[in-house]
């Protein structure tokens, strides 16, 4: 497995000091409810006729996925006798404050897995937040309020940088999936601290960068999703690197448009055909083999009450949708997940939230669960359908990062890595 080449959190000298830990607590929130929540209506905890308070938003943290990831970071460091100043993002309020995409939810839950109370500060930056960082004692916890809510997070503000700096005395990114983006807590405030990298950043860049520089063979990349633009670059990169290249979901459809094939009203990315056919082209003269459905579940509608055919081939006829690949693809796929020695999987094969086409999604989950191979999932919707199929348990390594992992895996540089200090 390669060496991760920054320094890690678990060589920092932490004890009686304030750590600075970004996090990517981007996590969906939901309203609770009746049952979830009993007795507590959502609206309750507001004044009628005032300002909602951040948190007032009656939200609460639908899957905690990220929360969990982090908590090994942050109890190493209390361990360690650190305190700890947690700062994230939530959702994209763009330089304002929306009680909707609040922290406090988020904090809650935190809480809750952390077993030890979570100060929630009520802004980002200020001399209360200051006064607040300076008050924790060893092992204290203080989140930070959504670092989106200031104008300068995402234009990397120097300002913020050195006040984000200012509430500690080491910066620590274990942000993994928010590491592709050079913002003022992901990249400009490690310039300001001594920067390492978090036990999860750590895992994620070692798991995905090892699949793409020493996999057992054979390497099967299983790739899907509704656009050819979002996976382009990994399907040339693989096209250098993996044996195989499995194709699934509306993407396919600009590969088959490129080839004069009728795609009826299913779902074509109009960008992606050129790049479909691009990268058909490189398939011929690479070793890799890129394998495209031979069979498709077809609807009248994207809904799950729709009529619904199984096609013969790949044509789809007028009135009719491509949905999901078809049986024989499906088991195609299976049989070279089977025999991989190392499975990568990003995008579902069809409309896999909608019975009637989640079988090619299942199956595949279905196969990579039961691989003897590495298998990796490179974050996203393929999470979400191994969770909904409940084999999550069952994969070697779910990264908690979507654009983040598909930069790194198309060989980009990730600024919120590349800022940290050299081991
Ligand atoms: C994600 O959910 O992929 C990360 O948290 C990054 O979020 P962003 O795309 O809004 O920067």
């Amino acid at each position: 497995m390669s060496r991760f080449s920054k320094a890690s959190v678990r060589d920092a000298d932490v004890a009686g000091k304030r750590v600075l830990v970004r996090v990517d607590f981007n996590v969906p929130l939901t309203k609770p409810t009746a049952s979830s929540a009993p007795g507590s209506p959502e609206e309750s905890d507001m004044d009628p006729g005032s300002l909602p308070r951040p948190g007032a938003a009656g939200l609460q943290v639908a899957d905690d996925t990220r929360i969990r990831a982090a908590l090994p970071t942050i109890e190493l460091l209390r361990d360690r006798g650190a305190s700890v100043v947690l700062v994230s993002h939530l959702g994209r309020p763009k330089g304002k404050v929306d009680p909707e995409l609040s922290m406090r939810p988020v904090g809650e839950r935190l809480a809750e897995l952390l077993g030890a109370p979570v100060s929630q500060a009520p802004a980002v930056i200020g001399e209360d937040i200051e006064t607040m960082a300076r008050g924790l004692g060893p092992g204290g916890v203080l989140l930070l309020e959504n670092v989106r809510f200031e104008q300068g997070e995402t234009e990397n503000d120097p300002e913020l940088a050195t006040a984000l700096a200012g509430l500690g005395d080491i910066y620590v990114n274990d942000a993994f999936g928010a590491a592709h983006r050079a913002h003022a807590s992901t990249e400009g405030v490690a310039h300001h601290l001594p920067a390492y990298a978090g036990l999860l950043l750590e895992r994620e860049v070692t798991e995905l960068t090892a699949v793409v520089e020493s996999p057992s063979r054979s390497l099967v990349v299983v790739l899907g999703g509704a656009k050819v633009s979002d996976k382009v670059g990994v399907i040339e990169r693989f096209l250098e690197i993996a044996d195989r290249i499995l194709i699934g979901g509306a993407m396919c459809f600009s590969f088959f448009r490129s080839q004069g094939i009728e795609t009826g009203d299913s779902l074509v990315e109009e960008e992606g055909v050129k790049l479909a056919a691009e990268a058909l082209e490189r398939a011929q003269s690479s070793d890799c083999e890129l394998m495209l459905p031979v069979d498709l579940v077809l609807g009248r509608s994207f809904d799950a009450g729709t009529e619904t055919s199984e096609g013969d081939g790949v044509e789809v006829p007028e009135g009719w949708m491509g949905l999901d690949i078809g049986p024989k693809t499906a088991a195609a796929y299976a049989e070279a997940i089977a025999s991989a020695g190392t499975v990568l999987w990003n995008g579902p094969m069809g409309a896999f939230e909608l019975e009637p086409f989640a079988a090619g999604t299942r199956t595949i989950a279905e196969a990579i669960a039961s691989a003897p191979g590495t298998t990796v999932l490179g974050g996203g919707d393929s999470v979400a359908a191994m969770q909904q199929f409940g084999l999550a348990d069952k994969v070697d390594w779910l990264s908690t990062g979507g654009g983040a992992s598909l930069e790194l895996l198309e060989g980009k540089k990730l600024p919120g890595v590349e800022a940290l200090i050299d081991a």
